[in-house]
């Protein structure tokens, strides 16, 4: 009988770590990966262009819990799982990243004596008022498996207690998603279909709740985004979009005659056409630093910490402010830019070392 596997997926950014995952647990023939679709991202754009672009199959469960506050999705989410494993209890649950069903999964799994891997532990920003990194902190205390992407990620999670056995380093699993389909995605042609010119434009994606939910913060980051002498796209998160609607935001002054587009969220290879040929990123998510670093794109992240510091040590990655993002994209368009280097095994083949780690866990037990 092949072990079971749960493979946990939620969210927008879970989706580009499960699918080398899934393969890599598919081809092993004393596993069978289950995957798990928890619905906290549901709209075409969010998810289902992801299934499409990436070749995952479709979900073998939908927990359909959709959005709400962090209570509801994390309560939700617990609720329903909970069922499942009581109803065909796995092997093994495999968790990947921050987002509110890492932890709330992982929490039920543990409680039932089923054993926990975490792809991408040990990350922290050390901001606790990031939901992200609560999740990151809940989730590394109780699995049992801690797959990291580089050496601060361990030295977190030994300062934290961790004993050395539940530590492995395994390189950046959304890398493996990037060398699998860069050159799809390079051949896209999303810079000709948007009217852009290679080299001859920015890419913007702003949606964390530092950044967005208060509107006055948002106009205030979108009014040094109007006023940059270089176009900008920006794929508009739901999040990012609502404020924006009910604020009246894309009302405000200038931007209509602007170099800023918004525009809808977009597909893993029409998005990753846009960063590949672009001159630089301006953003706030995590998956970006890392790719941006890869790809060797300046990359301004817009908050006050990285759970990624790796991007900004040794990647092309810099942390910016309101204030401080003129300078440092006319920096950029002056060619004052570091190059940067590609972290230790960022090499597209942490999804199979994850594996190895994971058969010899499961045949001793
Ligand atoms: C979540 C993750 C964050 C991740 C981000 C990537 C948590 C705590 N946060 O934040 O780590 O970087 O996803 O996208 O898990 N919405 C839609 N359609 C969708 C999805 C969401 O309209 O398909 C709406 C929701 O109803 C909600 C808002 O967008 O109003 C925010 O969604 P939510 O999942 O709560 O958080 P994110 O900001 O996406």
């Amino acid at each position: 009988m092949p072990r079971i596997v749960y493979l946990i997926a939620a969210a927008r950014p879970n989706f580009m770590k499960v699918a080398p995952l899934w393969r890599a647990l598919a081809a092993r023939p004393g596993l069978q990966p289950v995957l798990i679709h928890t619905g906290q991202h549901y709209d075409r754009n969010m998810s289902d262009v992801f299934f499409e672009d990436l070749g995952l199959p479709q979900p073998d469960v939908h927990l359909g819990v959709g959005g709400g506050s962090h209570a509801q999705q994390t309560a939700g989410v617990m609720v329903k799982f909970e069922e499942l494993c009581l109803k065909r209890r796995p092997d093994l649950v495999v968790v990947v990243g921050d987002v509110n069903a890492t932890m709330a999964t992982t929490v039920v799994a543990a409680k039932l004596h089923i054993p926990v891997a975490h792809v991408e532990a040990g990350l922290r920003s050390r901001d606790m008022s990031m939901p992200e990194e609560i999740n990151r902190l809940m989730t590394d205390v109780v699995a049992d498996l801690l797959f990291t992407p580089s050496a601060d990620a361990d030295g977190n999670l030994r300062r934290e207690g961790v004993a050395e056995a539940r530590i492995h380093r395994v390189g950046n699993i959304m890398i493996d998603t990037l060398v699998d389909k860069v050159e799809k995605a390079r051949g896209n042609g999303a810079v000709q279909r948007h009217g852009l010119k290679p080299q001859g434009y920015g890419v913007v994606t702003l949606h964390r709740p530092s950044n967005v939910d208060d509107p006055q913060t948002l106009a205030a980051i979108l009014a040094v985004l109007v006023a940059v002498d270089l176009p900008l796209i920006f794929p508009a998160h739901p999040r990012t979009r609502k404020v924006m609607l009910y604020n009246g935001l894309y009302d405000m002054t200038g931007l209509a005659s602007s170099h800023l587009r918004i525009v809808d969220p977009l597909g893993y290879d029409e998005f990753m056409n846009l960063v590949i040929h672009s001159k630089l990123v301006l953003t706030d998510s995590g998956g970006l630093q890392e790719e941006t670093t890869w790809l060797r794109i300046p990359c301004l992240t817009l908050r006050p910490n990285t759970e990624r510091p790796i991007t900004v040590e040794i990647g092309t990655n810099e942390l910016a402010t309101v204030a401080s993002l003129p300078g440092q994209i006319a920096r950029i368009l002056a060619g004052g830019w570091k190059h940067g280097r590609v972290p230790e095994l960022w090499d597209g083949a942490t999804a199979p070392r994850i594996v190895g780690v994971i058969e010899g866990f499961l045949a001793g037990r």
